[in-house]
């Protein structure tokens, strides 16, 4: 295998907007698009995968606003090899400062036969003439080889020597289905190396899937092989089991540099802000034990450990909580700090809001300060979070009132500012969450499907905040809300409530 070249820079290709976004119950409106492509751009992502803008009007609109608002990444669209879809990918990319038309094909027997009724030849005849095609429009172009692992290596060659000669500059080889072993997956890389004779005009990318629970071990491998260009997601989030988690991809590119010898662009201190936006943003919370950014990535629960961590935090560190831009030693907020402080640690915790809306988190947080003795980083992150996600209210919660015991069945009373006026329903359920949501879809007459429900407490503690997060369907579309509260049937109303907004206010666009 290839020895990897030290100093070669390996670039970050982000698709959590694209391929990250098609996993279920991550699907995200353009508001939260933006929320998300703005973290990775501060990261200083090379390139940003922003939809599949033929996929449907809402995907253009998300490339296009996108590629607009982005200043430092590259912005990226896929397309079928299809004139019809890089017209839609340009179309929507064209006002990037630095636009990238991604175009694909699959190239493994089983897609060529079965999902493409198309021969090799006329396989390889259709993915050089879609790369001529899109560098008329556009100078960055990217082929990927769909199913390449599973593909016959030959055939792959001559693929890849094709695009090449039509004008790709990156070329990517993905791992579509999860199927790649690290050692065979960096040999596949690596033969290129060897096979492809046109190879050093253009990076060749590792975009892996996690099926089997190795993408960031194929990712690594590829890079060890050569790569210069690697691909996923942030938290990992994707199709069936997901994409290479980047956050784990660089982690282990910096940690073990003295293994890797390569070096990369982004700034892995804005890991932590970014995976808690995707979090904010899809409801989808990472399990505690997840590498680099869970909970407890950090946390050292053992007396030997933490005795050890203290005289010298490299005996059980391997890498730094700051270098993924959690801080160390931070002071504790109270009810008796000021604004300055609170916003200061809010930017710490990566969310950085206009003045406005710091004025009105601070009044949250004040009332919770009130409410509870010790208001902790969580605490500061859950409000940050309600506010990022949070759509224009249409619908406002004014009061409800519920009646509930083990002995008699849950009523709910709702009253909600709506169009103008208040509306009240009185509503019965299994409980006084399902009473009082059935009450809010009697005001609103909206038909509405509660796909998934969570609650969770911010901290241990008995006065905690509860945290609810709903997906919530009507029609074809899934809206997440988030909602805060020391009373967890009002967390679970304003969720409830947060996710009809974004219904709303997609209706009113
Ligand atoms: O997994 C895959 O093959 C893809 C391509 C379309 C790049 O996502
Ligand atoms: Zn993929």
């Amino acid at each position: 295998m290839k020895e990897a070249q030290a100093g070669r820079r390996v670039k970050f290709f982000d698709t959590t907007l694209r391929d990250g976004e098609q996993s279920p119950g991550c699907s995200m409106n353009l508001r939260e698009k933006l929320l998300v492509a703005s973290h990775l751009d501060a990261m200083q992502m090379d390139v940003i995968e922003a939809g599949f803008a033929a996929s449907s009007p809402g995907d253009f609109a998300s490339v296009q606003a996108v590629a607009e608002m982005v200043k430092v990444s590259a912005v990226a669209s896929l397309c079928r090899a299809l004139t019809a879809d890089i017209d839609a990918s340009w179309e929507a990319l064209k006002k990037a400062k630095r636009p990238r038309i991604h175009t694909f094909l699959a190239t493994s027997p089983i897609h060529m036969e079965f999902k493409l009724r198309m021969t090799p030849d006329q396989v390889y005849e259709q993915a050089v003439a879609a790369v001529k095609y899109a560098r008329n429009l556009c100078d960055d172009v990217q082929f990927s080889l769909e199913d390449a692992s599973r593909s016959d290596p030959e055939f792959m060659f001559r693929v890849i020597e094709g695009v090449i000669k039509a004008g790709a500059g990156t070329v990517n080889i993905p791992d579509t289905v999860g199927y790649a072993i690290p050692s065979q997956f960096g040999e596949l890389i690596a033969s290129i190396f060897n096979a492809v004779p046109n190879v050093g005009d253009a990076v060749i990318a590792a975009h892996c899937h996690d099926d089997l629970g190795l993408a960031v071990a194929n990712s690594l491998a590829a890079v060890q092989a050569g790569a210069g260009q690697v691909e996923g997601t942030i938290n990992g989030i994707g199709e069936r089991a997901g994409n290479a988690a980047l956050e784990e991809v660089a982690m282990a590119l910096r940690t073990r540099a003295d293994l890797f010898g390569v070096e990369f662009g982004i700034d892995t201190t804005k890991i932590y802000a970014a995976s808690k936006s995707v979090q904010a943003v899809t409801g989808s919370r990472v399990q505690a034990n997840k590498a680099i950014v869970g909970d407890n990535a950090f946390a050292h629960e053992a007396g030997i450990h933490q005795h050890g961590v203290m005289m010298n935090a490299e005996t059980y560190e391997i890498m730094t909580p700051e270098s993924i831009g959690i801080p160390r030693n931070k002071m504790v907020l109270g009810k008796h700090s000021g604004r300055h402080a609170f916003n200061q640690r809010l930017q710490e915790l990566g969310f950085n809001f206009e003045s406005d809306h710091v004025k009105v988190l601070f009044a949250e947080f004040k009332g919770l300060a009130d409410r509870k003795k010790v208001v902790s980083d969580a605490d500061i992150e859950a409000l940050a979070r309600g506010l990022a996600t949070q759509a224009e209210e249409k619908a406002r919660l004014e009061r409800f009132v519920i009646n509930s015991g083990n002995t008699i069945t849950s009523t709910s009373t709702v009253n909600l500012y709506y169009d103008g006026h208040t509306v009240e329903q009185v509503a019965i359920g299994s409980g006084p969450i399902d009473a009082s949501f059935k009450a809010i879809n009697a005001i609103m007459g909206l038909d509405l499907k509660l796909e998934a429900f969570s609650l969770s407490a911010v901290t241990d503690d008995t006065d905690a905040q509860g945290e609810a997060n709903v997906k919530v369907r009507h029609g074809k579309r899934v809206y997440n809300g988030h909602g805060l509260s020391t009373d967890i049937v009002e967390a679970s109303v304003r969720a409830y409530l947060a996710a009809i907004n974004v219904l709303l206010s997609e209706q009113g666009d």
